[in-house]
């Protein structure tokens, strides 16, 4: 299968990349990787997938977030933390974006 691994440079990403090394997979990333995106833009996720044609599935693992000591942590850690924002929402969302007709 052409698998999509968006985050497959990081921590987790690097552990599902390995557990598909079967596959033909294209690992995309912010800074570095076969494709770049940021998962922020609905712009640049629209980009990546004019550029890939298809694919048979996407797995994003992409993300950051804040850890600290709890007793430390407060609630704009969580507020701000890109690892809820960009990992569930832009996640969600870029299946779709990347459906939308190419022109
Ligand atoms: N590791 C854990 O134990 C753990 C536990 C619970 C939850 N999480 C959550 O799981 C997510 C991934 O964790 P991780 O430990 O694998 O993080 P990581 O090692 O920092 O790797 C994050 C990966 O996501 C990519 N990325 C970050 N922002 C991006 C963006 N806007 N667009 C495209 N790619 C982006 C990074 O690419 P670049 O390096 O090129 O920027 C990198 O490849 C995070 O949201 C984290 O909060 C992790």
């Amino acid at each position: 299968m052409k698998i999509l691994m968006i985050g497959g440079n990081g921590t987790i990403g690097k552990k599902v990349t390995a557990a598909l090394s079967g596959h033909n997979l294209i690992i995309a990333g912010r800074s570095k990787g076969d494709i770049l995106v940021d998962i922020n833009s609905a712009d640049s996720i629209a980009s990546m997938f004019r550029q890939l044609q298809t694919v048979d599935a996407c797995i994003c693992t992409a993300g950051t977030g804040y850890y600290g000591d709890f007793a430390t942590t407060t609630e704009e850690c969580g507020a701000s933390s890109d690892g809820l924002r960009i990992t569930a929402l832009p996640a969600a969302s870029a299946p779709s974006t990347g459906r939308k007709p190419m022109t």
